[in-house]
C-alpha cells in the first residue's frame, strides 16, 4: 500500500490543464492503485491525479449508498473521462475538496451525467451516474481541468467541527 501526498491550494499542480492517458502501462497501473490507497486513507470518495501531483487524466471514485449501507461501496478508476449532463436539471449540494482543506461550499452540479471513458485496461466503459455520485464523478473532472469546487461555489463557509461530516472528494 502506497499513500501519496495530497497537494493543497495554492499548488499550481491543481490550475494546471490536464494531459489525456497515451500509455495503458505498469506506471499507470501503480498510479491508479496509489489513488486508491491514498483516497481510502484520507479518507475521501473520489480522487483525481492532479491532487497526488500527476498532471494526468485519471480519477478514481469510490461510492457507497448513503440510505442503504447494506449495498457494497463500488469503486471505479477512469482514464480520460468525460460527462455529458443535461443541463436543465441541476441540484445545488455541499462540497469539501482534499485539496481545499478547512472549507465548505454549496455548489451546483447536474443531476445527472452519462460519463465516457476508459477502464484501466484502456477499455472503453461507459456510466450512468446521478446524485452524490454524478456530483463526485463531476467535481473529480473538474480537477484534470485545474477547476475546484470554491471556483464554482455560490457560498462558501468555515465549517464548525460537528458540522465537518461531508465526504471529501
Ligand atoms: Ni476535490
Amino acid at each position: 500500500m502506497t499513500i501519496r501526498d495530497i497537494a493543497t491550494l495554492p499548488d499550481l499542480i491543481l490550475r494546471r490543464k490536464a494531459r489525456p492517458v497515451t500509455k495503458f502501462d505498469g506506471n499507470l497501473q501503480t498510479l491508479i492503485d496509489n489513488m486508491i490507497d491514498t483516497m481510502r486513507a484520507a479518507p475521501g470518495v473520489g480522487l483525481a491525479a492532479p491532487q497526488v501531483g500527476v498532471s494526468e487524466r485519471v480519477i478514481v471514485v469510490e461510492y457507497g449508498d448513503e440510505e442503504d449501507e447494506t449495498v457494497p461501496k463500488k469503486l471505479y478508476a477512469l482514464v480520460n473521462p468525460e460527462f455529458k449532463a443535461i443541463p436543465q436539471e441541476t441540484e445545488v449540494g455541499v462540497e469539501g475538496c482534499l485539496s481545499v482543506p478547512g472549507l465548505l461550499g454549496e455548489v451546483e452540479r447536474s443531476l445527472a451525467v452519462t460519463v465516457k471513458g476508459l477502464n484501466r485496461r484502456g477499455q472503453p466503459m461507459r456510466i450512468k451516474a446521478k446524485g452524490w455520485l454524478a456530483r463526485i464523478i463531476q467535481h473529480e473532472i473538474d480537477h484534470l481541468n485545474g477547476v475546484v469546487f470554491t471556483d464554482r461555489a455560490t457560498k462558501i463557509w468555515k465549517p464548525a467541527p460537528e458540522e465537518a461530516v461531508v465526504d471529501n472528494v
